[in-house]
């Protein structure tokens, strides 16, 4: 990757500093009809500039304009077409999801249309040079102006050392009880922020002695970011509550770039108007303290949880980590019929969103969610960190799932006792 990346600067200098180069038809004659400026900037302002823009997470290979993208163009197409970008890990055919984050096989033709027909750039006045700025920035909110924003410290980030977890307790101020309806993230330096997670402040009683960390506090999560993710409104009727007074703690995973950094990012929160019937509620779905020998090459971990009210599914997180080769869930209801809810495939450190299902997913009393992982514990796994492999021991929640229930049903029970979690 390393490699082509040199290559791609040198041709580009080649091309700037040679004009008889640049103007090159001699080698490679324009063929095709699709413009950068035109169909191409917008095809990678739909899918790409999430990530590939300046003060993204792929600052270093920004595609914003004709320069930047041109030297790219070879890399574009080979990506394109091994369908490694956008990077996506729900295997297509199973579960439907409002954002399938793939290119439309028509963006893909145009994107290899305008390679092969000598990427040219076409007429700057078909630039959409606001809507880029605005990307860019990112000071807008792309559900429209939220409810309530807040901000985090600032966080300051040393040159050297490991990627980093940060975490900020925010207080709402809230004086009434409210309902989220969705929440947004802008990073204040979205060339370090790799990911973020918003969870409300853990109500487990600590002793006054006992000194925390805000990581510490993390208690139920309310959702999560990564770069390139659309925020997404929850379907009408259904809100996260918010209690009056409580406090969110923004978990912010800090990616080092070698050089000292600092960020302020921001959370966004939107609220239903007035409370809604159904109230959501995140579940993480855990293999509790399963034993992975080392070498073994396909070991299955299963987990799974038992619906004990009627209820429906919203979203889904499968939460790959560097062991899984695979994490799949599906439903099993009471009158035998299975639904696969998501198959997600390879690890990636820097892109695990949440895919919110098209329609939510009923799920009756009765219905089991169970999650199977196969993890890969031998050499073979190019993202094993240990030289030989060892043994593993885990606890590891496998999924995440946002499930809606009636708010009357929930008070007609204890808290705990809503959904059991049978962890297997
Ligand atoms: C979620 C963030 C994200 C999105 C969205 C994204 N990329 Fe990338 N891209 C990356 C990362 C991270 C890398 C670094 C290599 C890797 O991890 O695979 C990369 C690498 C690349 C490379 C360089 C590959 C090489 O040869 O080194 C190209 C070209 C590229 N992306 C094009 C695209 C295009 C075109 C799109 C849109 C269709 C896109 N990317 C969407 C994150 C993203």
């Amino acid at each position: 990757m390393f490699n082509r990346r040199l290559i791609a600067i040198a041709v580009f200098v080649f091309a700037v500093f040679f004009p008889f180069a640049r103007t090159g038809s001699a080698h490679e004659p324009i063929t095709t009809k699709v413009m950068f400026n035109k169909e191409i900037i917008r095809i990678l302002e739909r899918n790409c500039l999430g990530c590939h823009a300046p003060n993204k997470i792929k600052a270093d290979i920004p595609l914003t304009t004709y320069e930047e993208a041109r030297p790219w163009a070879k890399a574009i197409k080979e990506e394109v077409l091994e369908k490694r970008m956008m990077p996506f890990q729900a295997v297509k055919g199973y579960g439907r999801f409002q954002h399938d984050y793939l290119l439309t096989q028509r963006d893909t033709e145009l994107l290899v249309s305008w390679i092969e027909g000598g990427a040219p750039r076409g007429d700057i006045k078909d630039y959409p040079k606001h809507e880029i700025e605005h990307l860019i920035d990112g000071k807008d909110w792309s559900l429209g102006e939220p409810d309530l924003v807040l901000q985090s410290e600032e966080v300051k980030l040393a040159a050297e050392g490991d990627n980093e977890t940060r975490c900020a307790v925010l207080p709402t101020n809230l004086k009434t009880d409210r309902w989220l309806t969705a929440i947004d993230f802008q990073p204040g330096n979205g060339a370090v922020v790799h990911s973020a997670s918003f969870h409300l402040r853990s109500t487990k009683p600590i002793p006054p002695t006992v000194k925390m960390s805000a990581c510490e506090m993390v208690g139920e999560t309310l959702g999560a970011w990564v770069p390139g993710q659309t925020a997404t409104r929850l379907p009408a009727g259904i809100g996260r509550k918010l209690n009056a007074g409580e406090q969110i703690v923004v978990q912010i995973r800090y990616r080092n770039s070698g050089e000292a950094a600092t960020d302020r990012s921001r959370v966004a929160l939107y609220f239903a108007k007035e409370a809604t019937p159904k109230t959501l509620r995140t579940e993480a779905i855990a293999a509790a303290s399963v034993t992975i020998p080392a070498n073994a090459e396909n070991h299955l971990v299963k987990a799974s949880m038992l619906v004990a009210q009627p209820t429906e599914a919203i979203s889904i997180r499968p939460l790959l980590f560097p062991f899984a080769k695979s994490v799949e869930a599906k439903a099993i209801r009471p009158d035998g019929s299975i639904e696969v809810l998501i198959v997600a495939r390879d690890y990636r450190y820097d892109w695990q969103p949440t895919y919110f299902f098209k329609t939510p997913v009923q799920l009756p009393r009765g219905t089991r969610i169970e999650v199977s992982a196969y993890l890969d514990n031998s050499d073979n796994n190019r993202n094993q960190p240990n030289d030989p492999p060892v043994e593993l021991k885990l606890n590891q929640p496998l999924c995440e799932i946002a499930l809606a229930k009636s708010a009357l049903a929930k008070t007609a029970q204890p808290k705990k006792s809503g959904l059991a979690t049978s962890l297997r």
